[in-house]
């Protein structure tokens, strides 16, 4: 069915659905015996993963924005190398639950405007974007409320606000124009069902 790799990013606010509608994606390639290595970030590899804990979890005020960009974007590099580029070459299909769209987002928007400094470094250490990038696009109240009722230990940046997450999800819709060629914006505030029906006809034209 699919002749070489394909990477599909989910983004978008916390709760969104980004997650849910990951796995039923996944769900519905590996039953049609499309290879799919299904990931997130930060994370996705043994050192990300451990990256992931550093940044997800304790003070808020642990480490600076731009300390903050150096971290995700150390994890994103192992990610890429250890596991999504050996599985894109393979031929298989990636879908990652966030990429370096979050990145230009959380630590570009959320502490003053550091988006250039986003960019450059990930040009010089990350260079690849996805093929296919599904932004689950849904209004921040509903979204936190759905975020905040998983009640895990990884809610620094859950703890935003209201304000914050509004220009997050903003942000996040003028990335899609920015990049219109890869992103496909979604309407997140309905049943994951229909949802997962317009994620499947925004990738299903991919696999040939
Ligand atoms: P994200 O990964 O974007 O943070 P999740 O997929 O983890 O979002 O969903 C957040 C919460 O909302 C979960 O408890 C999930 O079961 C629920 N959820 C996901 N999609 C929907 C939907 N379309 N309608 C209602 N609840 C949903
Ligand atoms: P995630 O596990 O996707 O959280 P959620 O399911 O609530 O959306 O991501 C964890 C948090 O990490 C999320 O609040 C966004 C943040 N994040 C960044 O700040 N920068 C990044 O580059 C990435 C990938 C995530």
């Amino acid at each position: 069915m699919i002749r070489s790799g394909l990477f599909v990013s989910f983004e978008g606010i916390d709760g969104s659905g980004k997650s849910t509608q990951a796995r039923t994606l996944a769900d519905r390639l590996r039953a049609q015996d499309v290879d799919v290595i299904h990931t997130r970030e930060p994370g996705g590899s043994p050192g990300a993963e451990e990256i992931r804990a550093l940044v997800l979890q304790g003070d808020p005020d642990r480490w600076s924005a731009e300390t903050e960009i150096l971290l995700f974007t150390a994890a994103r590099r192992d990610h890429l190398e250890r596991t999504i580029r050996p599985a894109l070459e393979a031929g298989k299909v990636v879908i990652c639950d966030r990429f370096a769209d979050s990145t230009r987002m959380y630590q570009g928007l959320s502490r003053g405007n550091l988006r250039a400094k986003v960019d450059a470094l990930h040009d010089l250490m990350i260079g690849v974007e996805p093929d296919l990038t599904l932004l689950i696009d849904m209004d921040p109240e509903t979204g936190l409320s759905r975020a905040k009722a998983r009640n895990t230990v990884e809610e620094r940046f859950e703890d935003f606000g209201a304000s914050l997450q509004e220009a997050m999800r903003a942000g996040f819709l003028a990335l899609a124009e920015e990049y219109a060629d890869r992103f496909r914006v979604i309407d997140g505030a309905r049943d994951a069902e229909t949802v997962a029906e317009d994620v499947w006809a925004a990738v299903s034209p991919h696999l040939t």
